[in-house]
């Protein structure tokens, strides 16, 4: 008889709840609490989302790799790039079926507060391409389900790759037309959907991370929520931090913009938070309690370090870069990650940072700009460019295999 693996142990033992149980090192994720009330639907079961995957995509995306559909469907999907455009023909029926329920938007969308958040994203597109590539890119190295996840999936080993692909969704949801019909996010974001599942029939059978995972399938609903939370709720906390000034209407909308997106991607309307108010309580019982470092994540941090480098090595030297990171999120992650410090730049960073801000806001007079204004505003506008230039002609594509290593 086979050797039964950990996930079945796992499973058998009902132990899904004892989230860090078997994750060495990480801490332990409290009961669930949040209540569906303050969800954009005000009302839901409570189910423990660490329980809940996504029923609907799972059990289709496995039925197409088990039946070897999936270099067809790939192929055909990528000619399907626009929101409203009519799915290509020879899709196979069950995904066809699947593909037009979960493309519609929820009654809830609202068209006044995404032209809004399209506003807040033209004004703010800078910090928004740097917090989501730094604060968001890093943070995931050190929420250890998802840096397993993705350092043993198909996607682990190509993280050029993979970067870019998921830098697509970061500039699909700031573009004007993001989910309207010739707009692109809602396809990018039903791909990721179907990738998701795949990940989730997948990865399991990896040896590599069966032998570090503490739950039997990756990707949960809870999961999902989490990386949300480094999302758009680490940036907003971030741009409070710098004292950028943001209209509530525009803070409101951004949010819109994220709650679309996590419903499109499959999260359930009861886990996703219906304010901002909302969205912290559920960030410090998900988001704030996982941080941990783990092997992959600390090479994941070194692989993205490299990554940066390679683009450009000037501007977005690795110590910049490194100097960034252990600015951003702090001297204790940074540590996690094993970074070594800089202290020439994070001297700079430290002391013209806020400043450099100010001055881009307005609020301080451009006499009293620091120094450093212009290579800071050089470095954020490059990283922007780059990081927008790589996600531009993006094909999200099922995988079929796990990272071999
Ligand atoms: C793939 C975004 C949550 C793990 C992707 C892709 C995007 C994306 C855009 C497609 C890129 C690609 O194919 O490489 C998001 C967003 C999330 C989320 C916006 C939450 C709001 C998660 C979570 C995990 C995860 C919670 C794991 C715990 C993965 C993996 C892949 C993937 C392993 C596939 C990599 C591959 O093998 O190619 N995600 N994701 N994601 N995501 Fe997520």
């Amino acid at each position: 008889m086979e050797k039964p693996s950990r996930r079945d142990l796992l499973l058998a033992s009902g132990a899904l709840g004892a989230v860090g149980a078997l994750g060495a090192g990480a801490p332990a994720q409290a009961l669930w609490t949040w209540s569906p009330q303050g969800s954009v639907v005000g009302a839901g079961a409570g189910a423990d989302p660490r329980t809940v995957w996504d029923d609907e995509a799972d059990p289709l995306v496995a039925s197409l790799i088990d039946r070897g559909a999936v270099p067809q469907v790939n192929k055909l999907l990528r000619e399907w790039t626009k929101n409203g455009q009519a799915l290509p023909a020879g899709l196979p029926a069950d995904l066809r079926v699947f593909i037009e329920k979960a493309r519609a938007l929820p009654s809830w969308a609202d068209q006044a507060k995404l032209a809004t958040a399209f506003k807040f994203n033209e004004k703010r597109g800078l910090y928004l391409g740097v917090l989501y590539g730094f604060a968001s890119g890093m943070i995931s190295t050190v929420i250890p389900k998802e840096a397993r996840a993705v350092y043993y999936s198909q996607g682990g080993a190509d993280m050029k790759d993979r970067i870019s692909k998921t830098a697509k969704l970061g500039y699909d949801i700031g573009t004007r037309n993001a989910f309207a019909p010739d707009g692109e996010m809602i396809v990018t974001c039903v791909k990721t959907r179907l990738v998701h599942a795949a990940v989730r029939h997948l990865l399991p059978k990896s040896p590599h991370w069966d032998k570090v995972a503490d739950e039997p399938v990756p990707i949960s609903q809870l999961d999902m929520m989490v990386t949300w939370h480094s999302l758009p709720t680490t940036v907003m906390r971030q741009l409070k931090s710098w004292r950028v000034p943001i209209p509530a209407a525009e803070a409101d909308a951004f949010l819109h913009s994220w709650q679309l997106t996590a419903y499109m991607l499959g999260i359930k309307e009861e886990y996703i938070p219906n304010s901002w108010t909302a969205a912290e309580s559920q960030a410090k019982q998900s988001l704030d309690t996982v941080l941990a470092p783990t092997p992959e994540g600390i090479k994941l941090a070194d692989i993205l370090l490299d990554l940066g480098a390679q683009l450009d090595g000037t501007v977005l030297s690795r110590s910049v870069l490194t100097a960034f990171t252990r600015f951003l999120l702090g001297d204790e992650i940074a540590g996690w990650l094993k970074l070594p410090r800089t202290p020439v730049f994070t001297g700079i960073l430290e002391t013209a940072w806020m400043p450099f801000i100010a001055v881009r806001e307005g609020l301080l007079p451009f006499p009293l700009a620091p120094a450093a204004y212009w290579t800071l505003d050089e470095f954020i506008r490059k990283f922007v460019l780059l990081y927008v230039s790589e996600a531009k002609e993006i094909s999200i594509e099922i995988p079929l295999t796990n990272n071999p290593n």
